[in-house]
């Protein structure tokens, strides 16, 4: 039976966040990189606490999550880190270092081996328990229209979370 983590305390702020913006990170072997997210899912699956987050084929983060165990989410605190959400949601880390690109630096995690960003107000590591793929024939019209013209289809990864913790008073 999994540990329980008091992370519904927290659920409320992920999901004000989310809209703006939270980074997504990820170490696979010696890469690791970070982008900005806007979509995804939190709550109770399998009894456990889990996060669901939405990764397009496009991405250089798809290579990298589809092997890695784990992610981390890093969530700014309201208005803050905007210049650093607008960066890492616009390049790639195929094509540059993302960190130094963003101007952000990371921290081990407490219970994952991807890192975490610093300087972020609230912290969730996630240990992924599933990867599906989206069935295009099974989706909405309207939504595969508005959001999939190019069939450049999200991947779904739900990470059960092992950890939450806000930013530690300086
Ligand atoms: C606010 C915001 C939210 C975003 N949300 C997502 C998302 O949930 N899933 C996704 O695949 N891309 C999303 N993106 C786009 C990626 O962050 C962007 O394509 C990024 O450059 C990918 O980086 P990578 O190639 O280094 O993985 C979002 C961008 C912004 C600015």
């Amino acid at each position: 039976m999994t540990k329980a983590i008091p992370f519904a305390e927290y659920s409320r702020q992920f999901l004000e966040q989310l809209p703006r913006g939270a980074f997504l990170t990820v170490q696979e072997g010696a890469r690791r990189n970070t982008m900005t997210i806007g979509w995804g899912n939190i709550g109770f699956i399998w009894q456990r606490p889990i996060i669901t987050v939405m990764v397009r084929y496009s991405r250089y983060t798809h290579s990298l999550i589809d092997k890695a165990p784990d992610f981390s989410i890093s969530l700014p605190a309201p208005g803050e880190m905007r210049k650093a959400l607008a960066s890492a949601g616009s390049v790639s880390g195929r094509d540059v270092d993302k960190f130094k690109e963003a101007g952000v630096a990371t921290e081990p995690a407490r219970t994952i081996q991807s890192p975490v960003i610093k300087g972020c107000d609230l912290f969730f590591e996630c240990r992924t328990v599933l990867r599906q793929v989206m069935e295009p024939a099974w989706l909405d019209e309207t939504i595969r229209s508005n959001s999939y013209a190019s069939a450049d289809y999200h991947v779904m990864y739900y990470g059960e979370i092992t950890a939450c913790y806000r930013r530690e008073a300086e």
